[in-house]
């Protein structure tokens, strides 16, 4: 006789209320269309998002945590599967807390593929229960990083079409930068 669902042991990986939900980790600083494409394509496959801005003191960032916090609240608030918090320590105890057993993570090109492989290898061996997905990033955001943004926004460069217009705002803020919109440079002009 069928027990019904109700007596099913919960799933690892699996919140009874929120489904099958993913940590996507990352500095986040700031906040870029290749990282949106990827929360994106992660929604197909999982019920929830969490992105998990880190507060690393180590790192120097050019955006504090609070700052990439807002930002990336305010771009996911029409998105109700994804949740944005911040984590502080590594990020295996960070995804304890949570109900997630899967780590998501971009791949822009081979160059960040040995990065990426020792650290998916250093949390599964830190946890063996956690697993890392790599997901290709979109051909359109493939050239895209937040330490190029950073540097092309320093120099006035447009990023526009690139990061949201919010992170556009928030760089010209930073830098002290005019808010005109800086035409792209083509063959016809
Ligand atoms: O966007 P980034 O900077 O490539 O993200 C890196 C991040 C934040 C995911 C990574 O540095 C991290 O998980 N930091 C938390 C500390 C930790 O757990 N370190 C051990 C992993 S090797």
């Amino acid at each position: 006789m069928s027990r019904g669902n109700e007596m099913a042991p919960k799933k690892e990986g699996e919140d009874k209320n929120m489904g099958k939900v993913a940590i996507y980790p990352g500095s986040f600083d700031p906040i870029t269309y290749g990282h949106l494409d990827i929360v994106e394509r992660t929604l197909e496959i999982f019920d929830k998002v969490i992105v998990a801005i880190a507060d690393n003191a180590e790192k120097r960032s050019l955006f504090s945590v609070e700052e990439r916090l807002q930002m990336a609240k305010i771009i996911f608030k029409d998105t109700p599967n994804v949740i944005v918090d911040s984590f502080k320590g590594l990020l295996v105890d960070y995804v304890a807390k949570t109900n997630a057993k899967v780590i998501v993570r971009g791949l822009r090109a081979t160059s960040d593929f040995e990065y990426e492989f020792h650290m998916a290898s250093m949390n599964r061996s830190l946890n063996t229960h956690l697993d890392t997905l790599f997901m290709m990033t979109s051909k359109d955001y493939f050239f895209v990083s937040s330490r190029t943004i950073k540097e092309v926004a320093k120099l006035g460069g447009g990023i526009e079409g690139l990061v949201p217009d919010l992170v556009v705002r928030r760089l010209k803020e930073k830098f002290k930068l005019p808010f005109t919109k800086k035409k792209k440079i083509g063959w016809d002009d």
